[in-house]
């Protein structure tokens, strides 16, 4: 059966240049764009800021229970900490539970949307008509956030950038929940030799080859 609305799932590790992907597809294809680590890294920091336990489920999944739109604009969700905050929040089922409808809801919408993340291909939206892994060597995924967070003003050394980066990509990929991993209908997309406009051509056009057999078995239902 045919899927009814043009969902494009982007997923990868940190830094890989998935979320910048995600945005230029949006633009490209008019399509609605949710970065869904923000709600992560929200339950993260609203968890910390409660004084809660980071490591307690019940405590995590309540703050992702009540958890708005309005509360992802804070500049404080796109800190190094916040990051680490949020990958450890995501271990848990009952927040991946608690945040599973915000992320439905905005799937669905009429003309579909393009989700960004760690496993929208696989748990998320796994009827997706579009799904792309993006990825990147280590290094090289660890250079680009030392550069971004320095232009954010954050102090940092590249050496740390890339341990985060390490410990990160094992707890994501290594968890129980949900983990970190490319569907095996998702196309690989390696960034790590590539300008993010060559980045961005090449998952235009396998988006675009996605569209082409979506629009097809459309037509033929
Ligand atoms: O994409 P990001 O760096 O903003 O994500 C922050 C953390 O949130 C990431 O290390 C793991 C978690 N996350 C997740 O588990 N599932 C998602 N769909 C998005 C993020």
């Amino acid at each position: 059966m045919a899927v009814s609305s043009f969902v494009i799932a982007v997923d990868g590790p940190a830094a890989s240049g998935k979320g910048t992907i995600a945005t230029r597809l949006g633009a490209m294809f008019g399509l609605p764009v949710l970065d869904t680590g923000l709600l992560y890294r929200a339950v993260g920091v609203l968890t910390e800021r409660a004084g809660a336990d980071l490591d307690d489920p019940d405590a995590a999944g309540a703050i992702a229970g009540m958890l708005s739109a309005e509360q992802l604009d804070d500049p404080a969700l796109r800190t190094r900490a916040a990051g680490e905050l949020a990958s450890r929040v995501a271990i848990h089922h009952k927040v991946r539970e608690a945040l599973l409808e915000f992320q439905h809801v905005f799937a669905a919408q009429p003309d579909g949307a393009v989700l960004d993340g760690r496993d929208i291909g696989t748990v998320i939206c796994p009827e997706a008509p579009a799904k792309l892994y993006v990825t990147a060597t280590p290094e090289v995924r660890a250079e680009r956030r030392w550069k971004q967070l320095k232009g954010q003003g954050e102090d940092v050394a590249y050496a740390d950038v890339l341990a985060d980066i390490r410990k990160r990509d094992a707890r994501d990929g290594g968890r129980d929940a949900a983990p970190m991993v490319r569907a095996p209908d998702a196309e690989l997309l390696d960034t790590t030799e590539m300008t993010i406009e060559q980045a961005a051509d090449a998952a235009r056009r396998i988006v675009e080859a996605a569209r082409a057999r979506w629009k097809a078995s459309q037509e033929a239902d």
